[in-house]
């Protein structure tokens, strides 16, 4: 008697302990399988041995084959807070840290325009993110360094004549803060370095190009830097900086002391005022930096194509036209050369064709199409009437999509069926008026192509101030803002002034970002990507793919409950294939989570492609059993004329056919994908 009770309880622990565990071996089988077959070609459940296929026979409790558990995945973003300076106290760090838990709930990716043709659109994935943060002071040898460089540049340089902020290159401070992230290294979270020193002789703000500010036109001066590497540092004590729409619109970073960069420039404040900004200062990071809203949502494609269509007056315009196509191709090409943008096996290209505008009557049609014209009042001596010229991108964009094919003939473009190509059109017109898309921009994305104009006008007054002057726009050059169109369209990546906001339920502009490098918005000069959106271009395209691959188990499991649960549907060794597929597929999408988290894009990858097979799998057992029922359910046997169960049972057959048409429609849709 007490050895069968004895049995008895071994074999729960024992069967409760074989569902609850990790399976010992799995990890380094896939590891091993991830090293010899990178690309996932081969279905790995193929060659898993029987000793691992046991194990993952049980119904997982803490990965149920339901929609709920597949809609509980969370991506942790680790962030690393350091606090430069002596005027953090060693209670500091926890305070912060209390102020940000408290201010910071885990929330979904947001996509600003989502494809769905469903309305009202989703503008969310079905995956959330959650800080993890960690807060230390750093030692005072990194703040004396940047005190005495701060000191000596300020006192050597003279007082700026036009503005009322002394300039200082970024690069003074970035020198030493680099430094001490290289010794963070192997990096395995986000720094965000706060420097907070006390006030300095004059007031200063760091420049980002060279250069002296008070004699070109605006340079915009901030206080704040985004690294190539994971890192990023806001010093408290320069500014005031302001910088925004000039007149009115969304994002204007104000004066007042509100706004969090601004508050040390504010009257004194107590500790926990000062750490409850910075805790919001730290927030606003988080959200626009480093979780950023995808601007699209973007399917992985193995070779990307980008193809420049210029489209010029005149023949010595097209090979002499000052537009420097190699600067946009080379600031994607040095990025991927050190890993930096693109996934796996992926490619990249670029491709240029010249189209003369006198050949091409569609182009000066689409054009004149897109010309509209909008009216403002200026006080001269009386108030007068100006008329401007603007084009407007979503008529032009309409023209360019019904006349691809013509435009394809003119500019002699290659008939392209795999991978994705991205055009891009840039206007180059013979006219000495200024001409913007849209009144303010000299290039536009669009999901499929991009946009850009521009005339022989060099420069015009724009919409927008910094630091108490008009911002000045360079309209002849445009390569900064091909490359940040050509990030968004084929990338995703969003602007670093935009996120969506579902409780506004529309995109949200806000600048206080878009300073230094980053190459959108009005404020910064520079072309160059930062880690932000390097990271984002991966992090968007293995988002979407892993939405896409639990919107299409979710699919399955609904088509499982149709047809009444697994136990009916599925003969008992095909339930045992399901499960083990099951806990693999769903094992798969946590290496998938993990690797993320941990900036392992290319794992993540593998993953993500690897449990494709057993998505694959699974849609073909519940395809195939749902045929076999439908086999046996005999639709069209003489019937004993019960109307009601012939009505039911050809109901059941319509049931199965739509399935059956939408499992096709699903295969498909999953073969695309990779
Ligand atoms: C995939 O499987 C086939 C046949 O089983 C094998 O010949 C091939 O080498 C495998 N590919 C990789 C990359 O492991
Ligand atoms: C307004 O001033 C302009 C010159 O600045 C002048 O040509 C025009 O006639 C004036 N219009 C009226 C209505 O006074
Ligand atoms: C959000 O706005 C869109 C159109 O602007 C509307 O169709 C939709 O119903 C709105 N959604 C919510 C939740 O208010
Ligand atoms: C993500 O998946 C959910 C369902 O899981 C779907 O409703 C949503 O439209 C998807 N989003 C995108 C951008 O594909």
């Amino acid at each position: 008697m007490p050895s069968a009770a004895v049995f008895l309880l071994l074999f729960i622990t024992t069967t409760t302990i074989s569902a609850a565990a990790p399976i010992l071996g799995l990890d380094s089988f896939l590891t091993q399988q991830s090293r010899k077959d990178p690309q996932a070609t081969n279905d790995s459940f193929i060659s898993l041995p029987s000793s691992l296929k046991k194990p993952l026979s049980h119904p997982s409790p803490r990965h149920p084959a339901t929609p709920s558990s597949l809609l509980s995945l969370q991506l942790s973003v680790p962030i690393t807070v350091h606090l430069v300076g002596s005027t953090f106290s060693s209670s500091s760090p926890s305070l912060l840290s209390s102020f940000i838990n408290s201010a910071v709930t885990s929330d979904l990716f947001h996509v600003i325009t989502p494809f769905t043709s469903t309305s009202p659109a989703t503008h969310h994935l079905s995956l959330s993110h959650s800080l993890h943060l960690d807060v230390s002071l750093s030692p005072t040898s990194i703040s004396n360094s940047i005190s005495t460089a701060l000191k000596s540049h300020l006192s050597n340089s003279p007082s700026p004549l036009r503005a009322s902020l002394s300039s200082v290159p970024y690069s003074l401070v970035d020198q030493i803060i680099k430094q001490d992230f290289e010794k963070e290294k192997p990096v395995n979270s986000i720094h965000v370095y706060i420097i907070h020193l006390g006030s300095q002789s004059k007031p200063y703000a760091y420049s980002y190009t060279p250069g002296d500010p008070s004699l070109a036109l605006t340079k915009c001066l901030g206080s704040v830097w985004t690294g190539k590497d994971r890192y990023l540092w806001i010093d408290l004590g320069a500014g005031p900086v302001d910088y925004g729409p000039a007149l009115s619109g969304d994002g204007v970073l104000p004066k007042g002391e509100f706004h969090p960069l601004a508050a040390l420039h504010g009257r004194p404040k107590s500790q926990n005022a000062l750490l409850s900004d910075l805790a919001s200062l730290v927030w606003s990071a988080y959200q626009v930096l480093l979780v950023p809203s995808l601007r699209i949502p973007v399917p992985f494609e193995n070779s990307l194509i980008v193809e420049f269509v210029h489209i010029h007056a005149s023949e010595a315009e097209g090979s002499n036209s000052g537009l420097d196509w190699k600067l946009i191709e080379r600031t994607f090409m040095d990025e991927v050369n050190d890993n930096g943008l693109l996934l796996g096996d992926q490619s990249l290209s670029f491709r240029k064709y010249d189209v003369k505008l006198s050949e091409c009557l569609i182009c000066s049609f689409a054009i004149s199409r897109a010309t509209t014209s909008y009216t403002s009042r200026y006080l001269f001596d009386n108030y007068t009437l100006i008329v401007s010229e603007y084009l407007d991108s979503k008529r032009l964009h309409q023209t360019i999509s019904e006349s691809r094919e013509e435009f394809g003939r003119i500019a002699k473009l290659p008939e392209e069926d795999f991978g994705r190509v991205l055009s891009v059109y840039v206007f180059d017109l013979d006219v000495s008026t200024t001409l913007l898309l849209d009144r303010y921009h000299q290039s536009v994305a669009f999901k499929d192509m991009v946009i850009a104009v521009r005339t022989k006008s060099s420069h015009t007054v724009s919409d927008y101030s910094c630091n108490g002057h008009q911002v000045f726009t360079q309209v002849r050059e445009i390569e900064r803002p091909l490359v940040g169109s050509i990030l968004q369209s084929m990338w995703g990546v969003s602007p670093t002034h935009m996120v969506w906001s579902p409780r506004h339920n529309s995109t949200l502009v806000d600048y206080t970002w878009s300073v230094g490098q980053t190459p959108f918005g009005p404020f910064s000069e520079t072309s160059s990507l930062s880690f932000v959106q390097k990271d984002a271009a991966r992090r968007n395209v293995l988002l979407t793919s892993l939405n896409y691959s639990i919107t299409s188990a979710i699919d399955v499991l609904e088509s499982i409950a149709a047809h009444g649960g697994d136990r009916k549907l599925l003969k008992r060794n095909q339930q045992t294939e399901f499960r083990q597929r099951w806990n693999l597929f769903r094992y798969k999408l946590d290496k998938v989570i993990s690797a993320l988290s941990h900036f392992d894009f290319d794992m993540a990858l593998y993953y993500l492609r690897s449990s494709d097979h057993d998505l694959y799998a699974i849609h073909s057992l519940v395809y195939h059993a749902s045929q076999e029922l439908e086999a046996s359910l005999v639709c069209f046997k003489d019937p004993p004329f019960p109307w009601t169960s012939v009505s039911m049972s050809a109901g059941v057959c319509f049931a199965l056919i739509y399935v059956y048409s939408k499992r096709d429609k699903l295969f498909q849709n999953k073969r695309k994908q990779f």
